[in-house]
C-alpha cells in the first residue's frame, strides 16, 4: 500500500542523530511529502548550533528548534516534585517528565508551520512512544502520527548506516555508545545493550552527571534548599529561577556522586527493562521537600497525599499528563502544598545524602508538646484511656 499522498508535510522530531536522518529522509521518499524538523532543547546539552543547516542537507525544508529549558522544570519538573513522584519507590521520571513537554510543543510547531502531520522516532518497544501520541492525541486530536519504526522494514543500527549511505545523508560518525542515552535537565538513562543484563553493572566510565562516589571530595557539602508552596525557590538563600536552580543542584550534587539508580522497571507496554539514572538534583530537591514537608504537613493531609503518590507517578510513566484523572490529582497535590515554605539542610557526601535540618513559619512542630522532658501540652494520664479504648477490640480475640 502506498503511502505516498497521506500526508502534505510533515513535522518531525528531529536531533541531528542517525534514527532522525534516516527518517528525515524516508518520510520524503515513502510518504512523498514535505518534512519540517523540530528539536526541543530540553537540557540535554547537544550541539544545536549546525543543526538547521544539517536538517536542510537531509532534506527539510526548515528546521525549528525551540528552548523549553524553563519551561521543562517549572511546569513539569516542579509540580513532580511537590507531589514527591517516583515510580517503583526508585525512578524519578525524568524522561516520563520531559515527553508530554516535547510533543506538546511538536503539535504547536507542526500547525505554526503548516504540518498536517507529525513523526517521531521512538521504537515500537518502549514508553516514550506512548508518551508522545497521548499528549498529540490529547491536545490536537486531528494530527496525523506517524511512527516509522513501527512501520518500515529497517530494525538495526547497521540497516539504518546502509539507508544512510545509500542516499548520501551526512551522518557525523560518533563513537556507537553500546546503550542508548536521554538526557535533560532533571537526569540521563541508560538502557539497551550492554545493560540488558541485569546483572552486569555498569561501567564507571558510563556516567555523565555524576562522580563516581569513590572520587567524590572527602570534605561532605551541606546545602539549603528554600520552598514555597513545596516549589524550591532557592539554594542557601540565593533566590533562582527553576532551570537555574535545577542546574546549580545537578554541579553540586554530580560532584559528590549523588542521585545513582540502577533499577528493572515495569513499561507500560508490559515488559520489564533496566535502566540506570543519574538525576543528582532532583534527588536532593526530593529529600529536602519531604523534609520541609514532615514540619508543615497535617498528619492526616500528609498520609491522604503519601497514598496518591504511586497513581501520580503510574501517570506520569505511563504518559497521562494530559489526562483529566491527572488535573484531579494535580489539583489535590497542589492545594496539600499550601503551607510547605520554609528551608531544609542536606548533607552530601560519597555518594549519600542526609537530611540534618528543617525550619519554617508554619511550622506545626511544638518543641513543648513533643519534648520528652517537659509535661506540658496535655495530661499523660489520658493517654491511658486512649490506648485502653484503641485496645477494646484486641483483647477479644480467642
Ligand atoms: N525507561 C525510562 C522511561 O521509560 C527511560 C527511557 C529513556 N528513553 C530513551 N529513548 N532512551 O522513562
Amino acid at each position: 500500500m502506498s503511502r505516498k499522498g497521506s500526508f502534505r508535510r510533515v513535522c518531525l522530531a528531529y536531533s541531528g542523530g542517525l534514527d532522525t536522518s534516516v527518517i528525515l529522509r524516508w518520510l520524503i521518499e515513502e510518504y512523498d511529502c514535505e518534512v519540517v524538523a523540530y528539536c526541543a532543547d530540553v537540557g540535554q546539552e547537544e550541539e544545536l548550533d549546525g543543526l538547521p543547516d544539517k536538517a536542510k542537507a537531509t532534506g527539510a525544508v526548515d528546521c525549528v528548534i525551540r528552548d523549553l529549558r524553563e519551561e521543562f522544570v517549572r511546569d513539569f519538573v516542579y509540580p513532580a516534585i511537590r507531589g514527591n513522584a517516583i515510580y517503583e519507590g526508585t525512578y524519578l521520571l525524568g524522561t516520563a517528565l520531559a515527553r508530554p513537554l516535547i510533543a506538546k510543543h511538536h503539535a504547536l510547531v507542526a500547525r505554526e508551520t503548516g504540518c498536517d502531520a507529525v513523526a517521531h522516532g521512538a521504537t515500537g518497544k518502549g514508553n516514550d512512544q506512548v508518551r508522545f501520541e497521548l499528549t498529540y492525541r490529547a491536545l490536537d486530536p486531528e494530527l496525523g502520527v506517524i511512527a516509522p519504526w513501527r512501520e518500515w522494514e529497517l530494525t538495526s543500527r547497521p540497516d539504518c548506516m546502509a539507508y544512510a549511505q545509500k542516499h548520501g545523508i551526512p551522518v557525523t560518525a560518533t563513537v556507537d555508545k553500546p546503550y542508548s542515552i536521554d538526557r535533560n535537565l532533571l537526569h540521563i538513562s541508560f538502557e539497551g545493550g550492554i545493560l540488558e543484563d541485569p546483572w552486569r553493572a555498569p561501567d564507571e566510565s558510563m556516567f555523565v552527571m555524576t562522580t563516581s562516589p569513590e572520587e567524590a571530595p572527602d570534605a561532605a557539602a551541606e546545602v539549603i534548599v528554600g520552598f514555597e508552596k513545596g516549589t524550591p525557590v532557592s539554594l542557601d538563600g540565593e533566590s533562582l529561577q527553576p532551570a537555574a536552580l535545577l542546574r546549580r543542584m545537578n554541579q553540586i550534587a554530580g560532584a559528590h556522586g549523588v542521585g545513582r539508580v540502577d533499577m528493572v522497571e515495569n513499561r507500560f507496554v508490559g515488559l520489564k527493562s533496566r535502566g540506570v539514572y543519574e538525576t543528582p538534583g532532583g534527588t536532593v530537591l526530593q529529600a529536602a521537600h519531604r523534609a520541609l514537608e514532615s514540619i508543615t504537613l497535617d498528619r492526616e493531609v500528609m498520609h491522604e497525599r503519601d497514598r496518591l503518590i504511586p497513581r501520580f507517578a503510574e501517570l506520569i510513566y505511563n504518559g497521562f499528563w494530559y489526562a483529566p484523572e491527572m488535573e484531579f490529582l494535580r489539583a489535590a497535590i497542589d492545594r496539600s502544598q499550601e503551607n510547605v515554605t520554609g528551608e531544609a539542610r542536606v548533607r552530601l557526601y560519597k555518594g549519600g545524602l542526609q537530611v540534618t535540618g528543617r525550619r519554617s513559619p508554619n511550622s506545626l512542630y511544638d518543641e513543648a508538646l513533643s519534648s520528652f522532658d517537659e509535661a506540658g501540652g496535655y495530661d499523660q494520664a489520658d493517654a491511658t484511656g486512649f490506648i485502653h479504648l484503641q485496645g477494646l477490640r484486641l483483647g477479644r480475640r480467642s
